[in-house]
């Protein structure tokens, strides 16, 4: 396949259709996910994702023993590592492709701990990388400008070290998010624990999470490539501009289908996709190649029927299941795809939807109109459908493992219960 000269068209996703429309297709997206010996995706890169959490513990080392714990807080519990493991996947896929594949792995032998200023000048005293980083010291005299020695960093599974440390970048912003969103929406828990501003203090989660930012874009300055620093740092802004368009009145019923698919683009398949392009940006593919559109159209993808299953355990599971609490969109004021679709059989839950479930009962009633409803089912079908579209976007990449396993996710990522 590596001669495909197609090109990625937008999705033509029909998120009206009825759940009877719907049924053939979830048939048999369900059976070809099924049928196939496709491997494990978390199984297949279990020993790199592993690695990938471990080592990231370095990266966020501080003198400050409070900043230090706060940084690595979520990290300490369990979590699904999806982020990482798209970007994994796309690399292993995609290595060797590339126009610039060959130059690629050769810059990829450089040790990315390196600071790119002086260490001395640098000033961000790191205790887990104390030999590359030094702190502050108050009289200042005239240094010599010795380079250091790079010590090697190998590929691994087939995967570059600049794409493993990406995958730690994406895994970082992602935690850094969830440090302020937790503030944002006072949620008392998360993953399975007491959340971060409840441990601490608002003012130390922001804090940590502004910390985590900063020690992420040194590592991303590190990998040496201004395109892929474009690309995370919009990710950035989109997760804060989705915050902010979710926060905001309810918008007008024309309109709420599409800021609620825009706002689930910004604060969830951005990550996705723009770190699987950088993944696929960084093993060597270059503009006009297919791989970049693939990596990208995946996430996309993926995110979105990621984050519609997620809107849909919101309805369905508990804290039990969720380690975090269940039901607290509607105490948010959000309506998601189960209301807006509820909203198209029952109208009476447009006012309450409108004035965004702020008065006594609106919870408890909104509720009971998205159960009566075929809402659940509708959002779990138009999940189905970008799951679908995540994996046929995979077509012009060659057969391999890594192919297989991203094949695979789009089925967990529809099927998961948590
Ligand atoms: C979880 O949302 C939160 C996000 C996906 C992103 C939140 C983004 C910000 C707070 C903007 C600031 C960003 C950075 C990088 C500092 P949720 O509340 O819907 O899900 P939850 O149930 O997991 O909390
Ligand atoms: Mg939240």
């Amino acid at each position: 396949m590596r001669g495909w000269r197609g090109s990625i068209v937008r999705s033509t996703i029909p998120f009206t259709t009825s759940p009877r429309n719907n049924g053939a297709l979830k048939r048999a997206f369900t059976a070809g996910i099924s049928t196939s010996t496709r491997p494990d995706p978390f199984i297949l890169l279990a020993d790199h994702l592993a690695q990938v959490r471990g080592a990231l513990f370095d990266l966020l080392g501080s003198s400050s023993p409070t900043l230090d714990e706060i940084a690595k807080y979520y990290f300490l519990q369990p979590s699904k590592q999806l982020r990482p493991l798209i970007i994994l996947l796309l690399a292993q896929a995609t290595n060797g492709l590339g126009k610039n594949w060959e130059k690629r792995r050769l810059e990829g032998v450089q040790d990315l701990d390196l600071p790119l200023s002086r260490a001395d000048v640098l000033n961000d005293f790191n205790p887990s990388i104390p030999t590359k980083t030094a702190s502050f010291s108050e009289k200042w005299d005239i240094h010599s400008t010795t380079a250091a020695n790079p010590t090697s960093q190998k590929e691994w599974n087939g995967i570059l070290p600049t794409q493993t440390r990406l995958a730690q970048i994406v895994e970082m912003i992602h935690a850094a998010s969830l440090l302020h969103d937790d503030v944002i929406d006072e949620s008392p828990l998360r993953r399975g624990a007491v959340s971060a501003p409840q441990a601490y203090g608002s003012k130390l989660a922001v804090l940590g999470g502004n910390f985590i930012l900063g020690r992420a874009s040194a590592a991303l300055a590190r990998l040496g490539d201004p395109e892929v620093v474009e690309l995370i740092a919009s990710i950035i802004s989109n997760l804060v501009e989705g915050e902010i368009l979710q926060m905001k009145e309810a918008p007008a019923p024309a309109n709420a289908w599409r800021v609620y698919l825009q706002k689930t683009y910004m604060k969830t398949a951005s990550l996705m996709a723009k770190g699987a392009r950088g993944a696929v940006v960084l093993g060597g593919c270059t503009e006009g190649e297919i791989y970049r559109e693939v990596a990208y159209a995946y996430g996309r993808n993926l995110g979105i029927a990621f984050q519609l299953v997620d809107d849909i355990l919101d309805y369905e599971a508990g804290e039990a299941t969720l380690g975090k609490p269940g039901g607290a969109d509607l105490q948010l004021g959000l309506a998601t795809g189960p209301a807006l679709f509820a909203w198209e059989e029952h109208p009476e839950i447009g006012p309450l939807i409108e004035r965004k479930f702020n008065q006594p009962g609106d919870v408890e009633l909104a509720r009971d109109y998205v159960r009566k409803s075929s809402g659940v089912e509708r959002t779990r079908d138009l999940a189905l459908a970008y799951a679908e579209q995540a994996r046929d976007v995979l077509v012009p990449l060659p057969d391999s493992d890594a192919k297989g396993a991203l094949e695979a996710l789009t089925g967990r990522v529809v099927k998961r219960k948590s």
